[in-house]
C-alpha cells in the first residue's frame, strides 16, 4: 500500500501518522486490509519521522502552492491518499488568490494524477455551514459559507465528489468541529484560544478566558477524528454516506464544563474570564450542535464527554 499524507507535519497529520503506522494496515485495493510498504510525509513545515519499521518512508517537505513540490508530489503514485493540508481562516482571509491555489488547486493536481481509483481522504471542516443555521446542523444541510477558508472546503467537498463520479478517485470527506487540544503555545486564531483555555491550566499556566463560562463550543478529540477518518476511509464504497460527506459528530461543551473537566484532570493553571466581543462573534457564528445521521451507523462516534478529550491531549501532548 502506497500512502500518502499531505499537512503530515501539522496537528492533526502527525497524530494520523503515528496511527497508521501503530496499525497493520487499511483497506487497499484488494477491498482487504493490506499492510502500508510506502508512506509520502508532504508539508511546508518540518515533519518528525515515525516509527515505521519496513516501510520506506519519504518526506516531500515545501510549498504546495509551487508548481515543483506540488509535482514531485503528483510523481508518486499512491493507493491512499489523507490531504490535510491547508492554509487556514486567518491567512485566507488576508490572500484568497495564495490560499486558492493552496487549498484548491493541489486537490485538483493529485486527482489528475491519481490512478486506479486511489481512496481520497478529505479533512472539510463545520466553516463550510452560515448563515442561519437550525439548532442542529447535520450533514446534509447545504453548505454556505461566510469564510475564503469555508469556501475552499465547500469546493473541494464538490470536485471530490465529482471527481468519484468519474471514477477517477473514491473520495471521501470528513467535516470536522473544533478539534481540542492543539499543543503548544496560543495562536492568534480563535480555534487556538479556545484550545488554550484547557490546555494552559493543564500544563500548569493562567489563562484568561477570551469567552464567557456560559458559552457553547462544538468539539471533538484528534483520536476522535484520526478513528474518523481511518473509519471512513476503510468503509466499502457502497456504505458512504450521501455526497461522500460526513459531519464528525461533536460533543457540545461550554466554556465552565471544560474549566471544571480540567480542573478534575489535576490542572494547576487559573481560568479567569475576560470575554472579549471579536473572539465571542467568531465563536457564535458557528453551529453550537455538530450532528451526524450516518456516522453512528458506520462507528463513527463522537468523544464520550470532555474528560476523554482531555485524556486523549495528556496521552498524547509529547507529540
Ligand atoms: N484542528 C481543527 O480544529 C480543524 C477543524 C476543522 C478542519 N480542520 C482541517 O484539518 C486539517 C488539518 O488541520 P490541523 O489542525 O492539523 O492544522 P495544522 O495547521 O496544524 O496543519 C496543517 C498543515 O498544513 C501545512 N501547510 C499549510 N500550508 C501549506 C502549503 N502551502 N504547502 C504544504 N503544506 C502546507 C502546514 O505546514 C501544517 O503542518 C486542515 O485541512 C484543517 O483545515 C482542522
Amino acid at each position: 500500500m502506497r500512502v500518502l499524507i499531505t499537512g503530515a507535519g501539522g496537528f492533526l497529520g502527525r497524530r494520523l501518522t503515528r496511527e497508521l503506522m501503530s496499525r497493520e494496515g487499511i483497506v487497499g485495493p484488494s477491498g482487504k486490509v493490506e499492510p502500508i510498504t510506502h508512506l509520502t510525509l508532504a508539508d511546508l513545515g518540518p515533519v518528525p519521522l515515525p516509527e515505521a519499521p519496513g516501510v520506506e518512508i519519504e518526506v516531500i517537505q515545501g510549498d504546495l502552492a509551487d508548481a515543483s513540490t506540488l509535482e514531485r508530489l503528483c510523481a508518486r503514485p499512491y493507493d491512499s491518499l489523507f490531504h490535510l493540508a491547508s492554509q487556514l481562516t486567518f491567512h485566507a482571509e488576508q490572500d484568497p488568490d495564495h490560499a486558492w491555489a493552496v487549498n484548491v488547486d493541489p486537490l485538483r493536481a493529485l486527482i489528475a494524477a491519481a490512478q486506479g481509483c486511489p481512496r481520497v481522504i478529505f479533512a472539510s471542516s463545520i466553516a463550510v455551514f452560515g448563515g442561519d443555521f437550525p439548532a442542529e446542523v447535520a450533514d446534509d444541510l447545504a453548505p454556505l459559507p461566510e469564510t475564503t477558508y469555508g469556501t475552499h472546503k465547500a469546493v473541494n467537498e464538490l470536485i471530490l465528489a465529482d471527481a468519484s463520479r468519474h471514477g477517477r478517485i473514491d473520495g471521501r470527506a470528513l467535516r470536522l468541529p473544533i478539534i481540542l487540544i492543539r499543543p503548544g503555545v496560543t495562536q492568534p486564531v480563535v480555534s487556538d484560544k479556545v484550545a488554550a483555555i484547557v490546555r494552559e491550566p493543564l500544563e500548569g499556566r493562567d489563562f484568561a478566558a477570551p469567552l464567557p463560562p456560559e458559552a457553547v463550543v462544538p468539539v471533538a478529540s484528534a483520536g476522535a477524528v484520526v478513528r474518523g477518518f481511518l473509519n471512513l476511509h476503510d468503509l466499502p464504497p457502497d456504505r458512504l454516506p450521501p455526497k461522500r460527506t460526513l459531519n464528525l459528530p461533536a460533543l457540545s461543551v461550554t466554556v465552565a464544563h471544560m474549566v471544571a473537566a480540567a480542573a478534575r484532570a489535576g490542572a494547576t493553571g487559573r481560568v479567569t474570564s475576560a470575554p472579549d466581543p471579536a473572539t465571542q462573534a467568531v465563536v457564535a457564528g458557528w453551529p453550537q450542535h455538530f450532528i451526524s445521521h450516518h456516522a453512528g451507523p458506520l462507528g463513527i462516534a463522537p468523544d464520550r464527554d470532555f474528560d476523554a478529550i482531555i485524556a486523549d491531549y495528556l496521552a498524547h501532548r509529547e507529540v
